[in-house]
């Protein structure tokens, strides 16, 4: 039995999967403003015309240009991995396998859109990306995507994780890159939430305001915003890690996962893996596809399906998504990645079809997997794929009760070495669950009624 199944270099995946081109019912358009679809020319103030074509593409493959293949080779393929410590550990007849997307440099998956974005920013003559980040996983692959690639780099850190992730904000530094806590005094709109709330912990939708604000402010054209992310193009941009995956799993006589499981904050990880068994799972293929997200952050399992702003100050356009509220403030929890109040459109619609299952947990019951996975597996991961986790010791006791053999995939989306202070509240007893109160569901979800209604459409094969 392997352990660490490696691709060759020769192996890697030359194209994109996008998942768009195979959907039954299709994605509802995003709208502006007027309430009417918007044409990919309103974009352009906001994204680089390369990637918008990427956004709304119809294709199902898409060419994966050399020079970024050159760029991902760094830490690409990525390694397969056997979680045999933990099967012997659960003493489950399970085979459970995931992608150790930790490797990248800043140790996360998010490398690889940030590569890819800052290609086509740069082919298109941009020179200085703006973005958000929560945990700091992004804002730190921009950093490293942008000095490779010779752009200017800010980024809009979520106060939060500002405060209690200081070493991802100088890993931004080390590469480069200008990272301040949001809201800040830098925009209107972070100005406009500090007079109102000035002891506010930040949310990834004030922190999207202020990015996007700086980027079409620019008077000079030259700057654009980059979002890690809920986009069609940045999910696309993932499935190179579930495209690897298939074929690794393929090189070990393995079958066809049983179970692929992710934890979702806007749902790039998940998209990523998960996207390229989807297109099994629609051709006849059995699988359970479970995106992971916290209590704190119900917005697959309790947010409704409606058209939503993606950031605070409504500057992006209307998106059809489970949502929580554009205006939705998350409770301090660890995983600073999976405190988004929407989710991607792409993952939303998969739902509505029934070819997705997304669940909900808490985040004391995610530590508690996390520590189980550091004492069997060794690694010490990061408090967003510890959900995953949780729903993989789930699925695999389940399998040993069942007496089953099955076959979970899922993705290792990054390590946790920035993540320690999560790890000390949960050691020193100190860590608190939090469950979204329904009053306050329906107060950040009651805006919603004002704007354009979004149709539940399915086949009804799933
Ligand atoms: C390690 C890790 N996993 C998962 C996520 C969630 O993001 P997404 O749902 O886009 O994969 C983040 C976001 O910051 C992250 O840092």
């Amino acid at each position: 039995m392997e352990r660490k199944i490696q691709l060759k270099e020769s192996d890697i995946p030359r194209q994109w999967y996008n998942l768009g081109a195979d959907l039954p019912t299709p994605l509802l358009p995003p709208l502006g403003p007027d309430g009417k679809p918007i044409g990919p020319e309103m974009l352009a103030p906001v994204f680089p015309m390369n990637l918008i074509e990427q956004e709304v593409s119809t294709e199902r493959w898409i060419d994966i240009p050399e020079e970024i293949l050159d760029i991902l080779y760094r830490w690409r393929p990525t390694p397969l991995k056997r979680a045999v410590y933990l099967e012997r550990h659960l003493k489950t007849p399970a085979h459970i396998y995931y992608k150790d997307e930790s490797y990248s440099p800043p140790g996360s998956h998010k490398p690889n859109t940030a590569v890819a974005q800052a290609w086509y920013n740069k082919q298109f003559g941009i020179k200085k990306l703006t973005t958000e980040t929560g945990a700091g996983q992004w804002g730190s692959a921009l950093a490293f995507a942008c000095k490779l690639l010779g752009l200017e780099c800010k980024v809009y850190m979520v106060r939060i994780s500002f405060d209690q992730k200081p070493f991802r904000k100088i890993m931004m530094q080390v590469w480069g890159a200008n990272c301040v806590a949001s809201p800040s005094s830098e925009t209107n709109a972070g100005r406009k939430v500090l007079a109102e709330i000035p002891d506010t912990p930040g949310s990834l939708g004030i922190a999207i305001s202020e990015a996007i604000e700086e980027a079409v402010t620019d008077k000079a054209g030259e700057t654009r915003y980059s979002l890690g992310s809920v986009l069609n193009h940045v999910l696309l941009h993932q499935t190179i890690v579930g495209l690897e995956a298939k074929k690794q799993l393929a090189s070990v006589g393995e079958k066809l996962p049983d179970i692929v499981i992710g934890c979702a904050g806007g749902g790039s990880n998940f998209a990523g893996l998960s996207f390229p068994f989807v297109a099994e799972k629609i051709d006849g293929a059995e699988i359970t596809i479970i995106p992971v997200e916290p209590e704190a952050c119900p917005t697959m399992t309790r947010g409704p399906f409606a058209y939503d702003f993606g950031d605070l100050a409504c500057t992006t356009p209307l998106l059809a998504m489970f949502s929580l509220g554009h205006a939705f403030i998350p409770p301090p929890i660890h995983a600073g990645g999976l405190r988004y109040h929407g989710m991607a459109p792409l993952i939303c619609q998969a739902i509505v079809e029934g070819l997705m299952k997304p669940r909900a947990y808490h985040q004391i019951k995610c530590y508690k997997a996390a520590l189980t996975w550091a004492e069997t597996e060794g690694g010490i991961t990061a408090p967003e794929t510890s959900h995953a986790i949780a729903a993989v010791i789930d699925e695999a006791v389940k399998a040993k009760e069942e007496g089953k053999e099955k076959v979970i995939l899922f993705n290792y989306s990054g390590h946790g070495l920035m993540d320690l202070t999560g790890y000390d509240a949960y050691l020193s007893g100190k860590l608190t669950d939090y469950e979204l109160p329904t009053e306050d569901l329906e107060k950040y979800t009651a805006a919603l009624k004002d704007l354009p209604a979004a149709e539940m459409r399915k086949t009804g094969k799933w």
